[in-house]
């Protein structure tokens, strides 16, 4: 079945919209009439077209300026416009092509000459409006499926992420309760930094608990020695900041890249005497200082092998004793400005077992 189209001719002068309806009289189009440019220009506003007849000597505003004006607009500016004019001259059909349209017919016209213009431009118009759906439908298409792929990719992430959080807390003698609280409490201060996104805070919870996955590369003995650590012993440990970097910096996915950071810096200090870089204050990467302090706290507040648990009060002493000198100062005030909601993540006996997926 034909198309229907709606078809618009703009001239002054009634007889010459007569003439023109008569000949391109076929049963799928349908005509309406304009007799200037200002009244062209409020009947395209509220009706759509498929084509538009466009004289181009009218009083008030001629046919160029209509068509200027059709085309500065976003909702009209892909009609074809075809001038039908008596206006013959060189000068003039240049300036037709030029502002537009896709047609230029002078008068007197040829009938089959017109019909024929007239159906080839509709055609046109109706093959592009085809392509342009077909064109939207792939997109839609291949955005979705882009997005099904993105999302099973971050899925992915996050479960080589849980494996490797298990993996640290089967070779270390910190748990995987450690790791998951140090995400929490990591979560909590990107929520409370007036510089941090959502997606950072996510990000910073995904990527924590691998703060410590150095550590697979650290000799057993050194790892679950049950007293203090000799020099050279701790010297072997330290290289769990770097060993951790060596294989993270390869990669270039954003919770991977902000794993490595955070493998490599969680051991600097905010005064420079931390390790392995001896970084300095805001030279220590913020996700680096975050996890610094969650990673100190959590083993302040637990027992290991070589300490028992401190109380939280007094874990929150050393913190703040340490302001300026571990820990950003920035930091420790967000930290005790909302100490209760830090103690939630201390007494919640379900953070133990939290799901990092959740
Ligand atoms: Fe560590
Ligand atoms: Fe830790």
């Amino acid at each position: 079945m034909n198309p229907t189209y709606n078809i618009l001719i703009v001239d002054d002068n009634e007889d010459n919209i007569k003439v023109a309806m008569n000949i391109l009289n076929r049963l799928n189009y349908n005509f309406s009439f304009a007799f200037d440019g200002i009244e062209a220009l409020e009947i395209i506003n509220i009706k759509d077209f498929d084509l538009i007849l466009l004289d181009v000597m009218m009083p008030k505003l001629d046919g160029f300026d209509v068509c200027k004006n059709l085309k500065n607009n976003d909702k009209t500016k892909e009609i074809p416009i075809i001038f039908l004019t008596a206006k013959s001259d060189i000068d003039s059909v240049s300036k037709g092509f030029e502002l537009g349209g896709v047609d230029y017919i002078t008068k007197p016209f040829q009938t089959k000459e017109l019909i024929a213009r007239v159906a080839n431009h509709l055609e046109l118009w109706q093959a592009k409006k085809v392509l342009k759906h077909n064109n939207l439908d792939l997109e839609t298409e291949i955005h979705h499926k882009n997005q099904i792929f993105a999302t099973e990719i971050e899925q992915d992430q996050k479960n080589i992420i849980d494996i490797l959080a298990e993996i640290i807390e089967s070779t270390s003698d910190e748990t995987g309760k450690h790791v998951k609280r140090v995400a929490k409490i990591s979560r909590l201060l990107a929520n409370l930094h007036s510089d941090m996104s959502e997606e950072d805070e996510q990000t910073i919870f995904l990527a924590a608990p691998l703060h410590d996955v150095g550590k697979i590369t650290i000799d057993t003995n050194i790892l679950h020695k049950p007293a203090k650590l000799t020099v050279e012993e701790f010297e072997k440990m330290k290289e769990h900041t770097t060993n951790a970097h060596k294989f993270l910096k390869k990669s270039k996915r954003k919770l991977i890249k902000a794993a490595d950071i955070i493998a490599y810096q969680h051991h600097e200090k905010w005064d420079g005497s931390g390790y392995p870089q001896g970084l300095k204050d805001k030279g220590i990467h913020v996700f680096g200082r975050i996890v610094a302090l969650a990673d100190v706290f959590d083993a302040l507040t637990h027992k290991r092998q070589y300490k028992n648990s401190w109380s939280f009060e007094d874990s929150v002493g050393y913190i703040i004793e340490n302001k300026g000198i571990h820990f950003d100062p920035y930091l420790v005030d967000l930290f005790t400005q909302n100490l209760e909601r830090f103690r939630e993540i201390f007494r919640d006996r379900k953070a133990n077992c939290v799901n990092l997926k959740n």
